[in-house]
């Protein structure tokens, strides 16, 4: 396998125990795991002895039912992380080819590479997925299409229009267009929606608007053959007790989804139109996250420095081939409301570039 190939994912940094950090860098909740979750959650009720067999087959009817989907067709993981990385595994061979756009979510990648297959990695337009791009690339080694609606990082989606003629295109081959839809619970547009067709693989997680990161929890809905590919390969308990129980109430709570959509709705547009009025360069975003675009006259690391020294996590994005820039995502009012002021402090500071000549050689550092 070409290790060599494959850059270590990072999680964000908490800081240190001493300091309060604003943890806004890995898209979670702010509003947290939802009440009715902590009421009716009675860990002490459950059999932590036993195997997690029937609350398997509870959750999944539940998916079902919620999103009137075949039980059949439904996989749970341990996070959509391990599903990722169970398609693959399950469905590529040595040689195979996955589309993946330019600013697509890492892991894609990274499980491609681990399942001796080659990402295929196309120029987005504009930071959107360019569906145009796509078609130009596929070619008889073409296996799976890997596209994020909304994207991660840069907050865009394909419309059902776009999905719907990709689909079609693909229909007389076997392609799998695998829509990850781990935002799509944010997205309030008209034009947002899939038509299921035997080709779409989606993937879903409960870590995002159900705010259950931490228990690792995602499903999967894909045509019987492919389910039973990935059936063949996970351990069969994958996902924990706790975490299924969980899942099962959390999908049910329908107010606590009315108001972190809102929540996320209100401080997404705050966020964005107030940073647009300070000069800065955001695009829309229907996630709970923005990209934030600097100039290119001052280095990346001083800005990161500076928020760092705010007490705010944020998270770098050269990684994922957008330069000078930083993602965000919504936090807490008192949070959103600190990252703004203090990016709009940052626009009135000065940094002048220090160059320091000795006989060893010349240093150059920023001052402010
Ligand atoms: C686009 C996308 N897909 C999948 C995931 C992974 O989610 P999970 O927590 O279910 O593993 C993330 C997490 O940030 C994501 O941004």
């Amino acid at each position: 396998m070409p290790l060599n190939l494959i850059t270590k994912h990072q999680p964000s940094s908490v800081g240190s125990k001493s300091l309060t950090i604003y943890k806004l860098s890995s898209n979670e909740n702010p509003l947290g795991t939802s009440k009715l979750v902590r009421k009716q959650l009675q860990i002490s009720h459950i059999k932590l002895e036993r195997y997690p067999v029937f609350i398997y087959k509870n959750l999944i009817q539940n998916v079902a039912n919620m999103y009137n989907l075949n039980k059949k067709q439904i996989v749970l993981g341990n996070g959509s992380d391990e599903l990722l990385s169970l398609l693959c595994s399950a469905c590529l061979k040595e040689g195979d080819e996955v589309i993946i756009s330019e600013h697509g979510f890492l892991p894609y990648k990274t499980q491609v590479l681990v399942a001796h297959a080659i990402p295929v990695i196309i120029k987005d337009f504009n930071n959107k997925i360019d569906i145009n791009n796509i078609i130009r690339s596929i070619n008889t080694r073409t296996k799976m299409i890997f596209i994020t609606m909304p994207t991660n990082p840069t907050g865009l989606f394909l419309t059902i229009r776009e999905i719907s003629q990709l689909s079609i295109l693909l229909m007389p081959t076997n392609i799998l267009l695998i829509l990850d839809m781990a935002y799509s619970e944010y997205v309030e547009d008209d034009r947002y929606s899939i038509k299921m067709t035997t080709n779409i693989v989606v993937i879903k997680t409960l870590s995002k608007i159900y705010g259950l990161a931490s228990l690792r929890l995602g499903w999967m809905y894909g045509r019987n053959n492919v389910i039973k590919l990935i059936e063949k390969i996970r351990s069969p308990f994958n996902t924990n007790k706790i975490a299924q129980i969980t899942g099962s109430i959390a999908l049910t709570d329908s107010q606590q989804h009315y108001l972190s959509r809102s929540f996320n709705m209100f401080w997404l547009i705050k966020i964005i139109v107030s940073l647009r009025e300070a000069n800065f360069y955001i695009s829309r975003s229907y996630a709970n996250f923005v990209v934030i675009k600097f100039d290119k006259k001052l280095p990346i690391s001083l800005i990161e420095n500076y928020i760092a020294k705010c007490n705010i996590n944020i998270r770098r994005m050269s990684e994922y081939k957008l330069f000078n820039s930083i993602r965000v995502s919504v936090g807490l009012p008192r949070e959103n409301i600190m990252l703004i002021n203090h990016l709009k402090k940052l626009k009135k500071q000065r940094f002048v570039l220090v160059t320091h000549r000795t006989e060893e050689g010349t240093t150059q550092y920023w001052k402010t």
